[in-house]
């Protein structure tokens, strides 16, 4: 059975094999197509003396090079498409943080394949036909909302394409439209929450009963805050721009344990990010993609700087991975301990005086890095026992992660809010 895989229940009745085989062909047409019609790939690929006709099976795929994103800068803006011009449909990009945008492209036939993605994702998570979904991704560059958008509607789904930003009309829309589905980042969910409060509405009063955050990290301690907050099942969806967008892998609603990666369409790995070995599966390291079925771009060993393990499947035989935790370049390096945001923010979810909006803020005392975790006081909460939570907080901040951190409170509202993905490290050493 190699055909395509349009449902959810196809995927979740293919068996290992078929699954393998799958993977092998596409696997061979994906290293000829980029072979045959990207120069760069040619030349990589000639330069670490391999060819597509090397690979049999997956394991042969270590014999490639790895695909980095200084590959993508170096021949910005189009020069890894594999397609002419003239069949790409749509151009994306990441803004990146610093530098030039990384830029992304898609064939008619590309697109319909990230919107089966979605729309499996959307699926997965618990979402069906005829339910209403509020995209509030941003839509443009970005690939959140155009992506989810596609594939909310590929379902039959019906749309509304919000967009990021304007919280107090995103609220309107959840209640006068009756959205039952949100696809928004996780640290935006959390200010369109609190604009609920603000304007009086109680969210077991709307329809809204699921959630689909990704596009940043987030704990399962906010997943737990943003359910009973709100009231309705929040999964997991990932993706990245350079691999296609939302919906590399989603989690299932019925076990919330990691997203599903769909494996048809995304060849995972795990290396070591120092040496680039390719780790076993249950071993943390570094995600690394090939996609299968991209034509305009196509990726081959593709790192995405993601941190994580590989699971084995527990709804279907696709592989989950572990929620990410962190990207290595989120990292903060503090007096030497590896610290991520995640596990700052999963201590502060802990405290019920504490709000989840919070920010690190990173100086130098002397030659000694210095930590500053800006924190808002929870609505209602009293200042007093705020403070004494603060206190709580930063021993166990020095108990569980190894650094020494002062805490600051602010009102509320005193931390900006993200409209999108939220901005958690401040670093001015
Ligand atoms: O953020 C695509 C996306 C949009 C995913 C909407 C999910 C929902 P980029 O802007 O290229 O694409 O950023 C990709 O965001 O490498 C991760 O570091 C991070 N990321 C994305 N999803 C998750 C997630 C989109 N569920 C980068 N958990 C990735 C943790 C995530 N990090």
């Amino acid at each position: 059975m190699l055909k395509p895989l349009t449902s959810l229940n196809d995927v979740k009745q293919l068996s290992k094999d078929n699954l393998e085989a799958l993977q092998v062909a596409r696997l061979k047409e994906t290293l000829h197509h980029v072979f045959n019609h990207s120069l760069p790939y040619r030349e990589k690929f000639e330069e670490a003396g391999v060819h597509p006709d090397d690979l049999n099976n997956l394991q042969d795929l270590k014999k490639f090079p790895f695909t980095t994103k200084q590959d993508l800068r170096a021949h910005y803006p189009f020069g890894l498409f594999s397609v002419p011009m003239d069949q790409v449909t749509r151009i994306h990009a990441s803004s990146g943080t610093t530098g030039k945008p990384t830029v992304v492209g898609y064939t008619k036939d590309d697109i319909d394949h990230w919107a089966t993605c979605v729309a499996r994702s959307i699926e997965a998570a618990g979402g069906r036909a005829g339910d209403r979904v509020q995209v509030a991704y941003g839509y443009g560059l970005f690939t959140g909302g155009l992506g989810a958008h596609y594939g909310a509607e590929k379902l039959g789904c019906t749309v509304i394409p919000m967009s990021g930003g304007q919280t107090e009309k995103q609220v309107q829309l959840l209640r006068d439209f009756q959205s039952d589905i949100i696809m928004v980042t996780p640290s935006y969910m959390l200010n369109i929450a609190d604009e609920l409060d603000r304007q009086g509405v109680d969210p077991r009063e709307l329809k809204l009963r699921l959630g689909i955050f990704g596009a940043e990290p987030w704990t399962n301690a906010m997943r737990q805050a943003i359910e009973t907050r709100c009231g309705i099942d929040a999964t997991d969806i990932y993706g990245l721009s350079e691999v296609m967008g939302p919906g590399v892998a989603q989690e299932f609603v019925d076990s919330k344990d990691g997203p599903t990666i769909w494996e048809d369409h995304f060849l995972p790995e795990i290396i070591d990010p120092d040496t680039g070995e390719v780790l076993e599966d249950g071993q943390e390291g570094e995600l690394v993609f090939t996609s299968l079925t991209k034509e305009a771009f196509p990726v081959i060993r593709y790192r995405t700087r993601d941190l994580t393990r590989l699971l084995p499947g527990s709804e279907c035989v696709m592989r989950r991975m572990m929620k990410i935790t962190g990207r290595s370049d989120d990292m903060m390096i503090v007096r030497g301990v590896n610290v991520f945001p995640s596990q700052i923010e999963e201590l502060i979810l802990r405290f019920p005086a504490l709000a989840p909006h919070y920010q690190i803020e990173l100086s130098k005392a002397g030659n000694m890095d210095a930590v500053m975790l800006r924190i808002e006081l929870a609505a209602g909460a009293n200042k007093e026992t705020a403070t004494a939570q603060a206190g709580e907080l930063e021993a166990q901040i020095k108990a569980l992660i190894g650094i020494s951190c002062g805490t600051l409170l602010c009102d509320e509202g005193g931390i900006p809010r993200s409209e999108g993905k939220a901005k958690r490290v401040v670093d001015r050493r």
